[in-house]
């Protein structure tokens, strides 16, 4: 798709400046099911921004609201600075690509694209440039006269985002706009999205409950769940300071220790009589949190710095680039990743072991 890229910007791509989105203490239900609950978000100029969060949490409901198809109960969406919470959705300068794509099965590739601007009365000339350029946006053009059933799952998915371009939205609304792709299509499409947004530098939000999808072309990610805006951030910072034990699951994988706080607040008793040291004071509630790949597992008598916890190895998955050791620490089931290193000794099944980790890479999370 580059060189169609930059055969568009020479021929004067759709550009228009970036705008931000701003959603201010929205909440919205749907009868007596409160789905919205107080959500507040600023997205920036150009940003490329993915609400992240397990099925029914309400991700394409905002992305609607937005759009102007759902109406909030209260709070209201800006974009760039002006309040469109009463206009409606053609009045919004917002473009949606909808998981279905929704194309016109007995239009053309090109018709599909056009459709529009016709509506909106665009002269045939300025319609037939802009088509153009959209198509060539998404290396489309030599697929111009086929109708979507004659393309592929991903070609019809540019199409989808070649007739949302095209009007020159000033806000790009993408909803799971991969999941009919097969894995390896995803992760060339999501490419190719992430490419075309740089390119137009158009603010897009992007839906989807695939962490590594958002991870990977995101600028920022609001996790969401149960209609609440769990904590907005970059995908390093989520995956790092987790505000809590839900976005810490939902990011990665996170080992989740249940025990007591003693009565100084600075330790913490696991269950099976293993003490850990903070470092510092345990918020009230907290769980311990550490991620697979910050401890290190060494032989059960080694020295070492950070915090050690005696654990017995109970099994053994090689992922390619690391093994994962399944440990039981205390009663408690936990992962470590080490990176694989081909010929060193792997540690045996049912020895025992120490896992050791930083006191920097200790979370204390709740709910
Ligand atoms: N038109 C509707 N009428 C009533 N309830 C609805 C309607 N649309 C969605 N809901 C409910 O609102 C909640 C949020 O739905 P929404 O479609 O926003 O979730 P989502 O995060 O997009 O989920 P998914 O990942 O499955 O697409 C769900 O409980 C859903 O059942
Ligand atoms: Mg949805």
């Amino acid at each position: 798709m580059n060189a169609s890229i930059e055969q568009a910007a020479a021929k004067g791509a759709i550009v228009t400046p970036a705008v931000s989105v701003e959603i201010e203490g929205v909440n919205l239900s749907y009868g007596d099911n409160h789905v919205l609950k107080d959500v507040g978000l600023s997205i920036r100029p150009g940003e490329f921004f993915a609400f992240l969060g397990p099925s029914g949490c309400g991700k394409t409901t905002l992305l609607r609201l937005i759009a102007g198809f759902n109406q909030a109960d209260t709070g209201r969406v800006t974009i760039g600075g002006r309040d469109i919470s009463a206009l409606p959705p053609w009045k919004r300068d917002v473009g949606m690509v909808f998981q279905s794509y929704a194309l016109w099965p007995h239009m053309s590739v090109r018709r599909n694209v056009a459709f529009g601007l016709e509506e909106r009365g665009v002269k045939r000339a300025e319609v037939d440039r802009r088509v153009d350029v959209a198509l060539g946006l998404v290396g489309l053009s030599h697929l111009a006269d086929r109708r979507p059933s004659q393309l592929s799952g991903g070609q019809q998915q540019r199409v989808a985002v070649a007739r949302t371009v095209v009007v020159e939205p000033k806000v790009l609304l993408l909803d799971e706009p991969l999941s009919n792709l097969d894995a390896k299509m995803r992760v060339q499409v999501r490419r190719e999205l992430h490419e075309l947004q740089q390119r137009l530098g158009l603010t897009t939000i992007f839906v989807t409950h695939d962490q590594e999808e958002a991870n990977s072309i995101c600028d920022r990610i609001a996790v969401m769940n149960d209609g609440i805006v769990q904590q907005v951030g970059t995908p390093m910072e989520l995956y790092e300071n987790p505000v809590n034990l839900f976005v810490a699951n939902f990011l990665g994988t996170a080992n989740i220790l249940d025990g007591r706080i003693a009565s100084d607040s600075r330790h913490f008793e696991l269950d099976g009589g293993i003490v850990v040291a903070a470092g510092g004071d345990i918020p009230p509630g907290s769980k311990l949190v550490f991620r697979p790949q910050h401890a290190v597992l060494a032989p059960a008598d080694a020295e070492g710095a950070g915090i050690a916890m005696s654990c017995i190895v109970t099994g053994r998955e090689f992922l390619g680039a690391s093994v994962r050791y399944l440990v039981t620490i205390g009663t408690k089931p936990v992962a470590i990743d080490v990176p694989f290193q081909s010929g060193r000794d792997l540690i045996e099944i049912s020895a025992p072991a120490s896992v050791r980790i930083p006191q920097r890479s200790l979370l204390w999370l709740s709910n």
